[in-house]
């Protein structure tokens, strides 16, 4: 990941999520009080929200190491073993987009996350023996885009599941003035408030635009990012005043110019955009839902006239009357 001197370390520099910081923080206080290693947390949320931040932080104010590491990363059950034979008691182990362990991986992890040990298989056949190994009590962070993803028996086994929500524009100010602090860069509240009406109440979004309209404020306008340049700087860089860009623009122009708005299946719209499927749906669709231009239906993604009329197109026929 990027930057990690712009990521805050404690919870008390985290900016925002304020529900998940007040329960997190009463969870991480009552462990620390007795001496037990935290339970296992699962945080859920759009891209870019903080996961791997918290993750972080969640190490940090528990006073451990972690070990950062994600779903594809770890292929087989060898590997995940390798991994929890080395954490030392109370260390957290992060996985980013845990639903997409593998099965045979997901079942080592059962008994390691509720009973910290290890089940070893010895030998092939009539003959084979199963062997119990003890871990060291850690703590799973697990992160992933929706709940939803994960199984059910995986879900089970998290003792705190916590949703991010898309930050609010004034929360995204002050992230936006605490970059900008540590980059060194001037920039005054009204410009602050243009990016972070751009940053599809994303911190990550925010971070980037801010950076690429520092460059331009630098090379084009004197380095002092105002209401102006910020405007300019982002027209330029071809962000609309809702924070959509071209990919997001594409997606949209796609589905009404060659689908006549949707309904069109996912994987239709992959290839229409060649874009990964999963990509569209974790990253390019839930800001676009939540704005209200795109829904799912149970036919396939259709395109509002919302859609429409920010597109600045002709509003969406009506669908044709099916008796
Ligand atoms: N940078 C990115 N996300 C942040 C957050 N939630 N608080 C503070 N700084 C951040």
């Amino acid at each position: 990941e990027t930057d990690f001197s712009l990521r805050p370390r404690r919870l008390e520099e985290y900016i925002g999520q304020e529900k998940v910081k007040e329960t997190i923080s009463i969870f991480i206080q009552a462990a620390r009080e007795r001496g037990e290693v935290l339970d296992h947390v699962l945080l859920f949320g759009p891209p870019g929200l903080g996961k791997t931040t918290l993750a972080n932080i969640i190490a940090c104010e528990m006073g451990v190491s972690i070990r950062t590491t994600s779903g594809p990363a770890i292929e087989r059950p060898g590997d995940l073993a390798a991994i929890l034979t080395n954490l030392a008691r109370g260390d957290v182990l992060f996985i980013d987009e845990v639903h997409r362990l593998s099965r045979t991986v997901e079942e080592v992890l059962y008994p390691a996350m509720e009973d910290y040990a290890l089940d070893i298989v010895i030998g092939k056949g009539p003959g084979a023996r199963s062997l119990r190994l003890d871990l060291p009590r850690f703590t799973l962070v697990g992160a992933t885009t929706r709940a939803g993803l994960l199984t059910s028996p995986l879900r089970d086994r998290f003792g705190v599941i916590s949703r991010l929500e898309y930050y609010r524009p004034e929360e995204l100010v002050q992230v936006i003035t605490r970059t900008a602090g540590i980059l060194g860069v001037e920039i005054t509240r009204e410009g602050s408030l243009e990016i972070a009406g751009r940053s599809r109440g994303t911190p990550r979004v925010a971070n980037r635009l801010l950076k690429r309209v520092r460059d331009y404020a630098q090379v084009r306008a004197g380095g002092v990012i105002t209401l102006e340049v910020a405007a300019e700087a982002l027209r330029f860089f071809e962000v609309d005043p809702l924070g959509l860009d071209n990919s997001d623009r594409n997606l949209l122009l796609t589905i009404i110019k060659k689908f006549e708005g949707g309904p069109v299946g996912l994987d239709t719209l992959a290839a229409a955009t060649s874009e990964e499927a999963d990509t569209l749906e974790d990253v390019y669709e839930p800001y676009l839902i939540q704005l209200g231009m795109l829904a799912r239906t149970p036919r396939g993604r259709v395109a509002t006239q919302l859609a429409y009329k920010h597109l600045g197109l002709e509003s969406k026929p009506t669908p044709k009357q099916v008796n």
